[in-house]
């Protein structure tokens, strides 16, 4: 401020040098004083020095500091002149660097408190403030207006402040802050949620996107939970927004004998949207609940009580869509049955092609679900002379199904057959083992006049035999009312009806009793050739025997209805005869005993 300072004092102090000691650092006549700081007094001079922190500058009086070596790279922060608010050190040169990532634009805000040294005619000749930001340079300033906010747009700049050896001013101070990159503001797709919502988005701000209940989120063909997107240091976003679809839950899965049936007419699949599996005729869920199933947010047809289990449905067997006539009069001779009673008896047509002329036969067989149907073997046994057992050929096998009058055959429900199993052990000789199964080549469906019938429980053990003598039975069959179709003898042309046309058309159905073993090995053990009744056998039939009580068609059923869960249960298959005329005393039909083939049954259905 004094630029002749120096010199006066520099000859002040030469001046009296020769005289004698002068304390110079005592002598406060001059108004500039000697020592920035300290001064100290010896015989013939005096020097300087600093307060701690500072550094006495070449001129030997003033302090200076070294202020150049900080970089600021916090996102914000604080520089002021050192000891601001008390005055700032003379002849320092500071450099402060700020460093923020690239994305970022600083910006400097000063205090209103602003005090450097300057001079009225020029500019900042002695102190001053300067920034430089890229290509940009702000200031000097200098003086005791703040320069107030600067915008730098740039993310590295230079704060540089210097200091002559003279004045005291009080210094300056900033805070600086970023300002990122401008996102544009993105549009929300619809049913989409974002997190967080802002008005604007700048550099390393994000957008978590998620979708509202029954929405999933699609991003680049992939399922995501949510997806986040970036706003990047050039102002723009990492991705597009992802898409928000409607749940869809699909086709519902198929379940065995069961229909879907939709809550809404579009079939709709998607979230919200419901439907209901309903059991097929003659089939039911034994959960016995509400099979309504509702698509929830989560992609999945969920049930209120099941959650996403399926029903089941179960073969509601033995289950007649008519009741039997409760008549417990002794029937003789056969009934013609009505529709619907008998809904498990199907007839099979039989052609063996392997002979010449063809061969062509028919038998019953009774329906255990909806693709096996139970028979004797005999009925599918390739007829031969030899003693050998070979099935017939399947594809040679038709099965009609709801049948009544045999005349409407043509417009019954039909199945080809691909599988016909005869059981291992049977003997043609005896008709011992006279069971087999047949799996139709493409499933039946169940309706008022097509249903299974039930098995019988096991029966292993020898005291105790299903079904139980004199209990009562019923046979049906188209053959029962006709005497001469019946009556054969097990060496030649067995129990097969020639052709049905010949017997009656109505299926006809009868009751009978339950013969004891004994009684019925007896009354064959009377006969002229032997006859083995085996104890998979068991005969029924009345003593003093009566027209069509002996036997239906081979192969069909003789069914009892089991009192406690009422349905109707196959015990028997019609197997032989004797060889006398069906319906002459003690003859009595021979049938296969179902219950002791359980087992061989359930290893192959
Ligand atoms: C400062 O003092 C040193 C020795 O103490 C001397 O060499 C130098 O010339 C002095 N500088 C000034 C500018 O007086
Ligand atoms: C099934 O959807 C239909 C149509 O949307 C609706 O009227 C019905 O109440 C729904 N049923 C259930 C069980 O949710
Ligand atoms: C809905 O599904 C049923 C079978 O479940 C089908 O019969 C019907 O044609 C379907 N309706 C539409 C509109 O797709
Ligand atoms: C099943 O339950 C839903 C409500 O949970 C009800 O609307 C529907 O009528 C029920 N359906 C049946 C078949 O009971
Ligand atoms: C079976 O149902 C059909 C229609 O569903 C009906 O016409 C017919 O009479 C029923 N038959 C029996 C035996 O119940
Ligand atoms: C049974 O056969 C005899 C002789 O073979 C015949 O006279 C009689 O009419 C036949 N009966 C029936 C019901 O066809
Ligand atoms: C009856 O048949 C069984 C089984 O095939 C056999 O073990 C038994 O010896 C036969 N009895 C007679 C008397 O032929």
């Amino acid at each position: 401020m004094f630029p002749c300072a120096h010199l006066f004092r520099c000859f002040h102090h030469f001046l009296f040098l020769s005289l004698s000691d002068v304390d110079e650092c005592s002598d406060r006549s001059d108004e500039d004083l000697l020592c920035d700081h300290y001064c100290h007094n010896y015989i013939g001079g005096y020097y300087c020095s600093c307060r701690y922190g500072y550094l006495l500058h070449t001129d030997n009086h003033t302090c200076r500091v070294e202020c150049s070596d900080s970089v600021f790279r916090e996102r914000s922060g604080v520089l002021s002149s050192v000891d601001f608010p008390a005055p700032y050190p003379k002849s320092s040169d500071c450099s402060y660097g700020i460093e923020v990532e690239p994305g970022f634009k600083l910006r400097l805000q000063f205090d209103p408190s602003f005090d450097i040294e300057d001079h009225p005619d020029a500019r900042c000749p002695y102190d001053y403030i300067k920034i430089t930001g890229g290509s940009t340079e702000f200031g000097p300033f200098c003086g005791d207006k703040s320069p107030g906010v600067i915008e730098t747009e740039s993310n590295v700049i230079t704060v540089v402040f210097h200091s002559d050896n003279s004045g005291e001013n009080l210094g300056w101070r900033m805070t600086y802050t970023v300002i990122g990159s401008q996102c544009p503001v993105p549009e929300i797709p619809s049913n989409a949620l974002i997190n967080p919502i802002q008005s604007d988005y700048s550099f390393k701000d994000y957008i978590v996107f998620t979708c509202k209940p029954g929405y999933k989120l699609l991003k680049d063909a992939q399922y995501l939970d949510h997806f986040q997107v970036d706003c990047g240091s050039d102002g723009s976003w990492s991705s597009r927004p992802p898409q928000c679809h409607t749940v869809d839950c699909g086709s519902p899965k198929v379940v065995d004998m069961a229909d879907v049936v939709f809550g809404n007419h579009d079939n709709s699949t998607l979230f919200g949207s419901n439907f209901t599996y309903i059991c097929r005729e003659g089939t039911f869920d034994p959960s016995n609940r509400n099979t309504s199933y509702t698509c929830g947010q989560n992609g999945e047809w969920t049930n209120s009580e099941a959650g996403i289990k399926l029903p089941n449905c179960l073969l509601a067997c033995g289950h007649p869509s008519r009741t039997l006539p409760a008549q417990v009069k002794r029937i003789v001779g056969g009934r013609s049955a009505e529709p619907g009673l008998f809904p498990w008896h199907v007839l099979l047509s039989v052609e063996d092609q392997s002979r010449v002329p063809e061969d062509r036969w028919f038998g019953s067989g009774v329906l255990l679900s909806e693709s096996w149907v139970l028979t004797a073997a005999h009925v599918l046994r390739s007829q031969r002379r030899d003693a050998s057992v070979v099935p017939v050929a399947p594809e040679h096998v038709k099965v009609y199904f709801g049948l009544h009058d045999t005349r409407d055959k043509h417009q019954a429900v039909s199945r080809s057959v691909d599988e016909v199993i005869l059981h291992p052990d049977f003997q043609p000789n005896n008709y011992n083992n006279d069971i087999a199964l047949l799996r139709l080549s493409e499933r039946v469906e169940f309706n008022n006049v097509t249903r299974p019938v039930c098995l019988p429980s096991p029966d292993n053990k020898p005291d105790h035999s299903s079904p139980p003598p004199n209990s009562l039975g019923v046979v049906a069959g188209w053959g029962i009312s006709n005497l001469n179709a019946s009556s054969s003898s097990l060496t030649s042309n067995p129990t097969l009806m020639a052709d049905p046309g010949v017997t009656s058309d109505l299926l006809q159905y009868v009751k009978l009793p339950v013969v004891s073993q004994d009684e019925c090995r007896a009354s064959y053990a009377s006969r002229s050739i032997t006859y083995n009744i085996t104890d998979n056998m068991f005969c029924a039939g009345f003593f003093e025997g009566g027209r069509d009580t002996c036997l239906g068609d081979s192969g069909g059923a003789f069914v009892m209805e089991n009192q406690v869960i009422r349905r109707w249960v196959v015990f028997g298959l019609v197997s032989w005869g004797g060889p006398e005329e069906c319906g002459s005393q003690r003859v009595y039909g021979v049938y296969t005993r179902v219950a002791k083939y359980v087992e061989w049954i359930q290893e192959h259905v």
